[in-house]
């Protein structure tokens, strides 16, 4: 899942699809992938051997399991331990395992803008890890955080995995981890995945895989626009493109139309125009290097406490502490 803060109301939906596709040059955001759909392709996405962040993130999590969890711990207190963007914590409970079977005190507090997926993980781990004590949480991630104010008690560990924060441009990045920060005491932890700056071809591979599962997830929004603001795309006249450019480490997803057509919009009562190899950008996934993570963390007043990376030194979770 990404940084979705999902459409408070279809109102917001309508307002950005209007202004990104009226923009020039023309922009929708990959937020509005994520209907049950994009939720299912996002899942297909994660299993692909291309995209090599969710492997990663869990070599990571296997291997230094133990030394994450003395982080997290604290044994007079115990600790909360908060994930934003859940999903279906496959990788997180690899965690949970070692923290319930070496009788670490804690709860474990996963939040998600799905019930869905609160609903099924909950489950899930009421059968795999019945000792792991659960209290989950449907929500949008500021929203949350605003209710996570009064979990002041005793220390908390922010979870933020999947190198969601890339789906941000720097400046929402930046606001993003003020945020995280601002509910964090002196000894709390926010424990955060990076995709790092690799070979540019693996990049690319991972955002335009051989079966097209990818570009199905970024065609997603053409088609939720036409199954919610009752649109005519024909969806078949978009290309799905992904540049990176490996020096800002940003990588581009785009939509580009492969001939002149006009597309109506009746819920906006609005006729958009293309031409032919006109864009539409959708989606940001930034690639980072510890440089860049040092600077988002003093923008946002936080310093950097370690970090960990994967065997391929493909990505990094860095444990950020309040300055
Ligand atoms: C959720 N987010 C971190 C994914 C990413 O890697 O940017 C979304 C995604 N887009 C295409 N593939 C995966």
């Amino acid at each position: 899942m990404s940084l979705k803060t999902s459409p408070k109301t279809n109102t917001s939906f309508k307002n950005d699809v209007h202004t990104g596709l009226t923009a020039f040059p023309k922009y929708l955001y990959s937020k509005y992938i994520y209907d049950e759909k994009g939720d299912k392709l996002f899942q297909d996405i994660m299993n692909l051997p291309e995209y090599y962040l969710t492997n990663c993130e869990f070599n990571i999590l296997s291997l230094h399991t133990t030394e994450i969890a003395e982080l997290f711990s604290n044994t007079e207190t115990g600790f909360d331990l908060i994930e934003l963007g859940a999903g279906d914590g496959k990788k997180t409970k690899i965690l949970l395992r070692y923290l319930a079977d070496n009788e670490f005190e804690f709860v474990y507090k996963p939040i998600d803008i799905s019930k869905n997926a609160i609903d099924s993980l909950t489950n899930s781990l009421a059968t795999e890890l019945p000792r792991v004590t659960v209290d989950g949480e449907k929500g949008m991630y500021f929203e949350v955080l605003e209710r996570l104010q009064k979990y002041d008690s005793r220390k908390k560990v922010l979870m933020v995995l999947g190198s969601n924060i890339g789906n941000l441009l720097h400046p929402k990045a930046i606001d993003f981890l003020t945020k995280l920060k601002g509910i964090m005491g002196p000894e709390d932890l926010l424990f955060m995945g990076f995709d790092q700056k690799k070979n540019p071809q693996t990049i690319l591979d991972a955002y335009n895989d051989a079966t097209g599962v990818t570009a199905a997830f970024n065609k997603n929004l053409l088609h939720r626009i036409n199954r919610e603001l009752s649109a005519n795309f024909n969806v078949d006249n978009f290309k799905h493109w992904e540049v990176y450019d490996p020096e800002s480490g940003t990588a581009k997803s785009f939509l580009v139309a492969t001939e002149a057509m006009e597309v109506s919009i009746k819920a906006l009562d609005l006729h958009i125009n293309f031409d032919i190899w006109e864009t539409i950008h959708t989606e940001i996934s930034q690639k980072y290097d510890d440089k860049t993570v040092q600077w988002l963390a003093d923008s946002a007043g936080l310093t950097i406490e370690t970090s960990f990376k994967d065997e391929k030194g493909y990505y990094k979770n860095y444990v950020f502490r309040r300055k």
